[in-house]
């Protein structure tokens, strides 16, 4: 078992938020996904105050060892959130982790109320990858500015609070230690890379314009990041980024992840999760035998 802020997990591997659709996925696995879950908790696609329909397509494209998406955050709202899918996420039979964003601290406020008294959530993620709307930099790149956030959002609720970073940032180990000065109980990255890709007449491809960089292309700038973070903090580390074998979990352990979250690689096998905990435990049992 491992003690996740209090939470008892019991394996490291998770999803990565918005890669991992457990109602899609029991549509095509059945019942027997949910049996057998392959994560050790579940991680939600983010949820934002007001529904959101999300960027025009096209909303994908494969790069060299990855793929660039231009999602945009599709999502009902925290009211569908809590009327459609908090109640079949919580028959998973794992803790619940709902990764929430705003777009200013207000809205944040009014997403952790909402989320307070609803005892399904055993904790929450703040997506902190949104521009301010003041200042137009991203939330989660402006150390003092996540400080700030992270002191007014803690005492509003008694549930672990992990702001999930974002890469596209001069100093992200700062960043880190931030949140954590502010009150966050963990954090997790890397969140995807800034990037584009140019289709017909030197257009860009992607109906958001730009989108986020994730898959193996990414996984050798999470270890270095995760390692960066692990110097800074103490709080415990989810770490992500192109994790597609039990190796790739490994070493994002071995560098100071507490728990690691597989994102990309289930769209590509979507039995990834229950693959890379097996890999994992079996490399594991190996090096205790040695
Ligand atoms: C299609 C797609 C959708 C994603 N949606 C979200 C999201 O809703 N919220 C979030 O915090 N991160 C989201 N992410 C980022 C992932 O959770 C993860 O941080 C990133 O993809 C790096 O991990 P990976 O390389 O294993 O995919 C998304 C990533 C992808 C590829």
């Amino acid at each position: 078992m491992i003690d996740f802020c209090g939470i008892e997990l019991a394996h490291p591997v998770i999803n990565a938020s918005g890669c991992f659709d457990v109602l899609a996925a029991r549509a095509c696995f059945g019942e027997e996904l949910i049996e057998r879950f392959p994560f050790s908790a579940y991680v939600s696609k983010t949820v934002t105050l007001a529904p959101r329909a999300g960027n025009p397509p096209p909303r994908l494209w494969e790069s060299a060892a990855g793929m660039i998406n231009s999602i945009g955050l599709p999502n009902p709202g925290i009211e569908g959130y809590l009327d459609e899918h908090l109640g079949e996420y919580a028959k998973l039979g794992v803790p619940l982790i709902t990764n929430v964003m705003g777009s200013t601290a207000a809205e944040f406020v009014a997403l952790l109320a909402a989320l307070e008294d609803r005892s399904e959530v055993a904790a929450i993620e703040l997506n902190v990858s949104c521009p301010n709307v003041a200042t137009g930099l991203d939330i989660g790149a402006d150390p003092r500015g996540l400080r700030l956030l992270l002191e007014e959002l803690r005492p509003l609720t008694q549930k672990p609070l992990i702001v999930k970073l974002t890469p596209n940032t001069a100093d992200v180990g700062a960043c880190a230690s931030a949140a954590e000065e502010g009150g966050a109980d963990a954090v997790s990255l890397i969140n995807t890379l800034r990037a584009m890709a140019l289709g017909y007449g030197g257009k860009p491809w992607l109906g958001g314009g730009s989108g986020g960089l994730s898959g193996p292309a990414i996984r050798a700038v999470a270890l270095a990041q995760v390692a960066s973070v692990a110097e800074r903090v103490a709080i415990p580390i989810v770490g992500m980024g192109g994790v597609s074998s039990g190796a790739d979990a490994a070493a994002l352990l071995e560098v100071g992840a507490l728990l690691v979250a597989v994102g990309t690689e289930s769209f590509r096998d979507p039995a990834a999760g229950a693959r890379i905990s097996a890999e994992l435990a079996r490399l594991f049992a190996e090096n205790a035998g040695s």
